[in-house]
């Protein structure tokens, strides 16, 4: 029997050499040498005015959620096929999550239905690059630009993607990223807000260190430092800034292996869904993806039950997500659908992801499509 996790996270260079550099450096709290080089370092890979860590992406979300000035009976249009973070963010601004449908190709958000959604109270549009693959955000900007909303990308998954050669973190107004275990690249828990909106840095800033004007503090551009605002504590400490920066000097060796695994399923599954046994992810006109995940759509629920029951017994983990946030308990209570989102529903009910890491080896992915295949012709009809 196999033994393959769906994830697992790997040490590819510096990150330890690095952690005993920061404890060396003596500062263990944030903003030291390794979170301003991460910040440089996001910045540049993303194309965007800056970065800044924070301590996760759920964290970022939230920053984002204030530097939208959300405030109670807002409304904001994103997808219910997302993780709990995303409306949370919103929600806890008393704000309304308005949830809308993902396209079935791209199981990214439907710009059209996001451009029904609009009311006179919508204040902005969370867009989620699913899988890593970059949302509609052309169209998404144009309703954006149209109604005078605020584009917010949750980039959680898609650090090192493009879209017509603009990278993710660089396709609307800000954009948080996670460095969670299961993510690309990696810091245990971990995230990042990008902006490409210069006016709202400062802000930022200053949101993310509980309220106050520290950064301009130490930058020597007040003489104290005091409370001048709403914020949390969304930094993270140099410890883990440190073992981040190991990760990001990886970015393109990480991408490039994950594409080959993810190029390497494709193979594997493309037969059986040219006679429509299964559907395998399909990467958008211009995108440019970073092999973040490899999914399955499988018939409908029992068959996707059988599936994942079928690789559990083998020794493969290949887990489902995301229950729909529309038809959960606090989904009903914070947030409303903007009518019957029946692709979202559909889509949750079939799909598994398959295992996808660094130190997944070519022999290891043929296994996996091994014995997935022993499944799916079984169960041909
Ligand atoms: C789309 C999306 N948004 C937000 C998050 C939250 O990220 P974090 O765990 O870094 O807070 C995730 C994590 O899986 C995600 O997939």
């Amino acid at each position: 029997m196999l033994n393959i996790p769906f994830n697992r996270p790997s040490i590819l260079g510096r990150e330890l050499a690095n952690v005993q550099a920061a404890v060396d450096l003596g500062q263990l709290s944030g903003d030291g040498t390794f979170t301003k080089a991460c910040n440089q370092r996001i910045a540049e890979m993303t194309g965007a005015n800056a970065a800044l860590l924070t301590h996760s992406c759920t964290a970022a979300l939230e920053m984002a959620a204030l530097l939208c000035d959300l405030a109670p009976g807002d409304e904001v249009i994103m997808p219910s096929f997302t993780f709990v973070s995303t409306a949370n963010a919103v929600a806890l601004r008393g704000a309304v999550p308005v949830f809308v449908d993902i396209d079935p190709e791209t199981l990214n958000i439907d710009p059209e239905a996001a451009a029904r959604a609009v009311t006179s109270r919508t204040k902005a549009i969370f867009a989620v690059h699913y899988a890593g693959f970059p949302a509609a955000m052309d169209r998404l900007a144009e309703t954006a630009r149209d109604h005078g909303l605020m584009l917010v990308e949750d980039a959680a998954q898609a650090l090192g993607s493009t879209l017509n050669g603009r990278a993710a973190g660089s396709l609307g107004d800000m954009a948080a990223f996670s460095f969670h275990e299961t993510k690309n690249i990696i810091s245990g828990e971990g995230g990042a807000l990008t902006l490409m909106r210069s006016d709202l840095i400062e802000r930022a800033e200053i949101i993310r260190e509980k309220g106050t004007n520290r950064s301009r503090f130490l930058r020597g551009q007040v003489d104290k430092y005091t409370w001048v605002d709403l914020g949390s504590s969304m930094l993270p400490g140099e410890l883990i800034a440190a073992f981040l920066a190991g990760q990001l000097d990886m970015a393109e060796a990480i991408r490039a292996r994950r594409l080959a695994i993810y190029d390497r399923y494709c193979a594997g599954f493309a037969d059986l869904e040219d006679v429509d046994r299964v559907r395998m992810p399909h990467v958008p006109q211009g995108v440019s993806g970073n092999g973040h995940m490899f999914y399955l759509l499988l018939r409908d629920i029992e068959d996707r039950d059988a599936f994942i029951a079928h690789m559990r017994a083998g020794g493969v983990v290949t887990p489902f997500h995301y229950v729909p946030l529309h038809s959960a308990p606090a989904g009903l209570r914070y947030g409303r659908a903007d009518g019957p989102l029946p692709v979202t529903d559909d889509t949750s009910a079939r799909l598994a992801r398959l295992p996808m890491f660094w130190a997944l080896e070519d022999d290891g992915v043929d296994e996996i499509i091994a014995l997935a295949r022993d499944y799916l012709f079984v169960r041909q009809n």
